[in-house]
């Protein structure tokens, strides 16, 4: 019986012990780089070569001399790495991780809203999809989105999409009237006024750092706001020695890594769950991208016409933001 149950058992999802080593020894098999976004578990940041945020890992994307790129994020990550690469191989360990904001923004119905403001220039965040990128006329990142709407002339309108949240806080920042496509992330529309409130009286010496993809009933409470990078330098270069975070707690690994010593408290949600993990980053696990090593899949791949049609925003981007 035991003889016939591992007789039956395929090879192409045996585990090895050591999965640590055996990613590893993967990596240098395959001549791959693993890049891993904040909000992974901390296993898989612990093996990534480079860890970042969405323009970090779109800038390691476009520089990398590795043949794979096993992609520890979601699929517009993902897919942003193989738009940037059309010869390498991108795996995602888990298929199924989307995002909430990219899914807010469907492409036919963003097309007609585009198609009724034709005067206006498309700039859209990262988090979207592909059919939305070739939409569109510059991408974003939370890290830029300021800087690459101060570069428009005053006198062009602008829509910007998929998250109404980050587009409020550019227009803020700004002083632009953006024309705002309303989507929004579940990770970061959970967090409660009232209980981020009642934290801080309950921590006075806390700083609130926030994600600019939070409703401003949380920006306006914060001492900082920046994309995950820029949080996690302020909380290492910031005299404070307590910060409330309110973005994915899996940045608080690495924000306890550079920044020992100092206190990390996840911002409270609206619910009663314990956090606010993102449900679709913590779709990869450490298992999966071992596997997906292993069996070179699940890979991204996309038409050579999208492919280059999202392309050009894309370059728009990382020429606006050098
Ligand atoms: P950044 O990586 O730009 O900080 O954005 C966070 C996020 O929500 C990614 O999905
Ligand atoms: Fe998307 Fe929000 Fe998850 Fe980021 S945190 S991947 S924006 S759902």
């Amino acid at each position: 019986m035991f003889t016939t149950a591992l007789a039956q058992k395929s090879p192409a999802n045996e585990l090895p012990i050591d999965l640590f080593a055996a990613i590893s020894d993967l990596k240098k098999e395959l001549n791959a780089v693993i890049l891993a976004h904040y909000y992974q578990e901390p296993d898989i940041q612990d093996v990534a070569d480079y860890i970042g945020d969405s323009l970090g890992l779109s800038r390691q994307a476009a520089s990398t001399n590795a043949d794979v790129i096993v992609f520890a994020g979601v699929h517009f990550m993902a897919e942003t790495a193989k738009i940037l690469n059309p010869n390498k191989l991108v795996l995602l360990p888990d298929l199924d991780a989307g995002c909430s904001l990219a899914d807010s923004c469907p492409p036919q119905e963003f097309a007609a809203f585009k198609a009724a403001n034709p005067d206006h220039l498309v700039i859209s965040y990262i988090n979207c999809t592909a059919e939305i990128k070739v939409m569109s006329d510059i991408i974003c990142t939370s890290s830029n989105a300021v800087q690459i709407v101060k570069q428009i002339p005053e006198t062009q309108p602008i829509i910007f999409a998929p998250d109404r949240n980050l587009g409020r806080y550019v227009m803020e920042q700004t002083g632009r009237d953006l024309l705002l496509w309303q989507g929004s992330c579940i990770v970061h529309e959970t967090f409660s006024e009232r209980k981020l409130v009642e934290l801080k009286i309950a921590h006075p010496e806390a700083e609130i750092i926030a994600h600019p993809e939070c409703e401003t009933s949380v920006l306006r409470h914060a001492n900082y706001i920046g994309s995950t990078t820029a949080l996690l330098k302020y909380c290492t270069k910031s005299s404070a020695k307590a910060f409330i975070v309110a973005t994915e707690p899996g940045i608080i690994h690495q924000m306890q890594k550079d920044a020992p010593g100092k206190h990390f408290i996840p911002a409270p949600p609206i619910n009663n769950c314990a956090c606010n993990e993102c449900p679709y980053m913590r779709l990869n696990t450490l298992e999966k991208l071992y596997l997906a090593m292993k069996n070179r899949t699940p890979e991204i791949t996309m038409s050579e016409e999208v492919r280059l049609a999202a392309l050009k925003p894309m370059q728009r981007m990382l020429e606006m933001s050098k």
